[in-house]
């Protein structure tokens, strides 16, 4: 495994182009190996036994509590306390009107560490209370040996890194006409509902944030249940937030405290000076009808998927290293304690965590907490496809989404003087009409014409110096694409600045003949270009190039540059990609249920959304990405933008069931995706990162989970599956050897009498997924009618090597009635390769359910 995960990342490198997060994966590398100095002071994650506020409340009585619109701190000591006024959200309230964590808490954990540790040096980060109860202290491991001693500890554990993983994609998911109508339209779609994102923080200034929206009439609502703020800060001033964006904090201790954050690097602040958080809250919520102007070029207007939902932003990523489990873990119970009903987190564990299980670690034992207060956290997949079992968020209580395509293409293309056309990508206007112009490679340039170094870089088109402007002038000049503009040694930019200092008409980048081919997105270019990522066509272009030039018979030197092109220009879309389709980079699963060989018995990822050339909000202050340097929108991939599109789409499920616990959320949403195409064939996923586009296959639940969302759909499930958090309890207790780390974590006892431990197989999750099958076994599933009387069909087609059968086959279900499906599987030959099968519920009034089969290893008993 070790090893296929080095492979993985040294392939990361190559393939991640114009990725806004190829700087941070380098940067937390670098991070990780200082974990492990001479110094053994380090940031340790510390549980306590007394249980946190959260569990010390039922399920029932947490929804409750959210539903008077009380700050639940404040209830917890004051029996329920009503909320005195409406909140007005500014910044100015800072430190004043939000709900204090009781002081007795951080006070508890105070004098417990001065006790412990008595006399000696330390330094406590963060208190935690609402999610978990504990704290982030950096010590010695001494003096963490000495916490873990005390009775009142129940676990501490190493604080890990973390990293970050539209015009048009509200058009792909059919919401103008589907799920927006049903809500009013995009001037009310997501009104009332907070989206929170743990991501790199916010440009607060951009327009998709304003809450003075011009196409809407009426004002935001404050948003009720909520009681976030805004800090204020010299790069975050008050004013920075609005009724749009209702709060924004910052989170780096840990960061600060391992000596990791710079301040002349980075904002000590919620402003955003990555361009990566910017981007995903805009996906989800940012307003309707921005125009996206990128160099100078219209793109048309921005919508986010929910564009009247409202956005509470917690920073706990950096720009220049990624972020830290003890930040994430503050910012997850700040903003659980503020009441956002949706969390959105872009983010995912550099590696898989140790120890009994996957699940057991920090982050997604505090999410297990927020979505017991009924919060819907959606995460993203990861990008560390497509290996199986790359999967890089693990727990069922997350909804993890994947990254697909979606159908807008931005086709560039250039035409040489032979008739052979080649396709490419860029976002350039075209050459003068009619035009054909001459090519020169730079190589042919260079300003000594007897110095043909050998040097790839003098290709490159980087240094204005190395060229012969006359040989230039008026031409078009083609020039090399290698791995130094993916390290971004090299940029598209710089490029386009040298060819218009020597007054070409255009450029070409052709991939360099040591590089495999790669999937690039375009770019924004501000004169005629190209860049034409397939290595097959690059030697076509050559071919004809080296071809039509004139050598003198005796000297050998270039008399004549024959070859002739015209560029067509990228700047116009068409909506012709089949799609949607699985991105090669997506992280697939089985769900790793550790360290090891295991797989968990539990779907991963849940769903695909779009991911891949998305435009969204980009921040003024990002250096993320030289080709978006200073623009308002950029074009960013990668499973950190498919996650807030499912984010959006919560948004308007919960706008629309305002009593959806999380997993009805996800149920919604996993039973109607879509199995199929545009073209009505099944969804396709990439297999390879090298010219992913030929390595094609039918998309397999572990690519894409129940398939791609349906938003519409989702909006009317016809029937859900509920989970509830004593079921997540149950499977915790299942996991062999759980029961400490259980214990540890959350303070409740596997072996009390009154607790059951089922299977992950046995969660009543709109999927099966069984990692071993050994003989005939039997799984039931139960599902809740939301709508009218209605009379469902059941049909299934069975996993390969596996006879299925489904009971009943035929069952009539009234509102709000529950039905019990007995699902039996048994094999009918020994494997250990994966095979998938289905079931569908299909109503008389049209409601569809589809629930998706996946069997690994099938042992046949004799
Ligand atoms: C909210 O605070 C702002 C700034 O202090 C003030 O101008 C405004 O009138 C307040 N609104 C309400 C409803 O209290
Ligand atoms: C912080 O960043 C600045 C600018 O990049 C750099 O000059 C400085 O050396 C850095 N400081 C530390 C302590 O790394
Ligand atoms: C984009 O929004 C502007 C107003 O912001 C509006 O005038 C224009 O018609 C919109 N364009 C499209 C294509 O919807
Ligand atoms: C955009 O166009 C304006 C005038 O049309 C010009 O002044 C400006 O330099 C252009 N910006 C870029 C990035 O090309
Ligand atoms: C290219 O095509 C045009 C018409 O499509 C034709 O007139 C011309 O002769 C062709 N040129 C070559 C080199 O084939
Ligand atoms: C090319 O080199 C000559 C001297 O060899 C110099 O005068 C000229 O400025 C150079 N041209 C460019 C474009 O740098
Ligand atoms: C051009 O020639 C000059 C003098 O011969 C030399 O110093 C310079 O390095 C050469 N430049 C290139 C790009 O080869
Ligand atoms: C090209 O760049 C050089 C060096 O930056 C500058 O001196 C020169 O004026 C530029 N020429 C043009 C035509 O922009
Ligand atoms: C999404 O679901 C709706 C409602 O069930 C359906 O009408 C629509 O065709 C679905 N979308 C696609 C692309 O199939
Ligand atoms: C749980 O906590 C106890 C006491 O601190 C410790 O000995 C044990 O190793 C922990 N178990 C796990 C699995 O972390
Ligand atoms: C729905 O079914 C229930 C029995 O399950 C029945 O009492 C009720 O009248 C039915 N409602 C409608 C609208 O048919």
């Amino acid at each position: 495994m070790a090893r296929v995960m080095l492979v993985n990342f040294g392939f990361l490198l190559l393939v991640m182009i114009s990725f806004g997060f190829l700087s941070n994966i380098l940067g937390q590398q670098q991070d990780d190996a200082g974990d492990d100095d001479d110094d053994d002071t380090a940031v340790y994650i510390v549980t306590l036994k007394q249980p946190p506020f959260v569990h010390l409340f039922e399920e029932e009585e947490l929804k409750q509590i959210r539903h008077r619109h009380q700050s639940p701190m404040h209830g917890h000591t004051s029996k329920f306390k009503p909320k005195l006024q409406p909140r007005n959200i500014s910044r100015k309230r800072h430190g004043r009107g939000r709900p204090k964590r009781p002081p007795s808490i951080a006070q508890t954990h105070d004098s417990f560490l001065r006790k412990t540790l008595k006399g000696e040096k330390y330094i406590k980060l963060y208190s935690y209370n609402y999610l978990i109860n504990g704290f982030a202290v950096f010590v010695s491991s001494q003096q963490a040996e000495k916490l873990s001693m005390r009775k009142e500890v129940a676990n501490i554990v190493l604080d890990f890194s973390v990293r970050t993983a539209t015009t048009y994609t509200p058009q792909f998911m059919g919401l103008p006409e589907g799920a927006w109508v049903k809500e009013g339209g995009f001037e009310t779609a997501g009104e009332g509902i907070v989206i929170g994102f743990i991501d790199t923080g916010i440009d607060p200034n951009h327009p998709s944030f304003s809450d003075k929206d011009i196409n809407s009439q009426h004002s935001y609502p404050t948003p009720k249940h909520f009681s976030g703020v805004c800090e204020v800060t010299p790069d975050f001033p008050s004013g920075s937030c609005n009724k749009k964006l209702v709060g924004a904090r910052h989170f780096v201790q840990s960061a600060i405290t391992r000596g990791t954050f710079n301040s002349s690097e980075d904002y000590a602040s919620p402003f955003d000076g990555d361009g990566h958080g910017t981007h995903t809250a805009s996906i989800a919520a940012g307003n309707h009808g921005v125009p996206v102007i990128v160099s100078n070029h219209s793109f048309g207007n921005a919508s986010g998927i929910a564009p009247r939902a409202q956005i509470s932003v917690y920073k706990a990523l950096y720009k220049s290293f990624g972020g830290f489990a003890a930040d994430v873990v503050a910012a997850i119970d700040q903003a659980a304690q503020d009441g956002v009903d949706i969390l959105s987190l872009s983010i995912t564990p550099n590696r898989k965590p140790p120890g009994v299980a996957t699940f057991f670690n920090p982050i997604d034992m505090a999410i297990l907490s927020a979505v017991k207060t009924g919060i819907f956290v959606v995460q993203a997949a990861g990008n560390t496809g497509p290996s199986p079992k790359s999967m890089s968020s693990f727990s069922p209580w997350i909804f993890t989404v994947g990254a697909s395509s979606h159908d807008r293409v931005y086709s560039n293309s250039i035409t040489l003087g032979n008739n052979v056309t080649i396709p490419g990508v860029g976002f350039s206007s075209p050459t003068d009409d009619g035009k054909m112009y001459k090519m020169v490679s730079a190589f042919h340039a260079l300003n000594n014409s007897t110095s043909v170094d050998t040097d790839m870089y003098l290709g490159e088109c980087q240094d204005y110096e190395n060229y012969n402007q006359e040989l230039v002038s008026e031409n078009l000049l083609m020039c090399s694409y290698s791995v130094r503009f993916v390290l971004g040694l090299s940029t598209i930019k710089q490029a386009l600045d040298v060819a218009k200092n020597l007054s070409a008409v255009g450029v070409v980048f052709y991939m360099d003949p040591y590089v495999l081919g790669f999937q690039i997105n375009p770019t924004p270019m501000d004169m005629p270009g190209i860049i034409i990522p397939s290595a097959e066509d690059s030697k076509i272009l050559l071919k004809y190039y080296n071809s039509s030039i004139e050598r003198d018979a005796t000297t050998n030197e270039i008399v004549e540059f024959g070859a002739v092109a015209a560029i067509e220009g990228g700047l116009n879309a068409n909506f012709s990609n089949k799609a949607p389709m699985v991105m090669y980079y997506s992280a697939r699963g089985p769900d790793p249920e550790d360290n090891s060989f295991n797989d968990a018995d539990i779907l991963k990822p849940n769903l695909v959304a779009p991911g891949n050339s998305i435009w969204g909000a980009w921040s003024s202050a990002s250096i993320d990405s030289t080709e978006f340097e200073g623009e308002k929108f950029a074009m960013m991939s990668g499973t950190s933008m498919a996650a807030p599109h499912v984010a959006g789409v919560a948004a308007l499920i919960k706008q629309t069931y305002p009593n959806f616990s999380p997993s009805a959320i996800a149920s919604a949403l996993s039973t109607t995706a879509l199995l199929n195409d545009n073209r009505g064939g099944p969804i396709m996923a990439q297999r390879t990162y090298a010219n992913p586009d030929q390595s094609l296959l039918n998309a397999t639940p572990f690519d894409m989970g129940s398939g791609f969302v349906n938003a519409t759909a989702a909006l009317d499930p016809g029937l859900i599956f509920d989970t509830s958090f004593e079921d997540y309890m149950s499977f915790l207790c299942g996991i062999n050897g759980s029961d400490s780390v259980v214990l540890n974590y959350t303070g409740i006892d596997c072996s009390s009498s009154n607790s059951s431990t089922i299977s992950g197989f046995d969660l009543n999750l709109p999927s099966i997924t069984v990692s071993t099958l050994n003989g005939k076994q039997v799984f039931k599933r139960s599902v809740r009618n939301i709508a009218g009387n209605e009379t469902y069909n059941v049909g299934w087609s069975p996993p390969y090597g596996v006879s299925m059968k489904v009971s009943p086959s035929l069952f009539s279900i009234g509102t709000g009635e529950t039905q019990v499906l007995s699902i039996t599987l048994e094999p009918t030959k020994n494997s250990s390769s994966s095979s998938f099968g289905r079931i569908g519920l299909f109503g008389k009034a049209g409601h569809v359910v589809n629930i998706p089969v996946s069997v690994i290893a099938k042992i046949v008993l004799s």
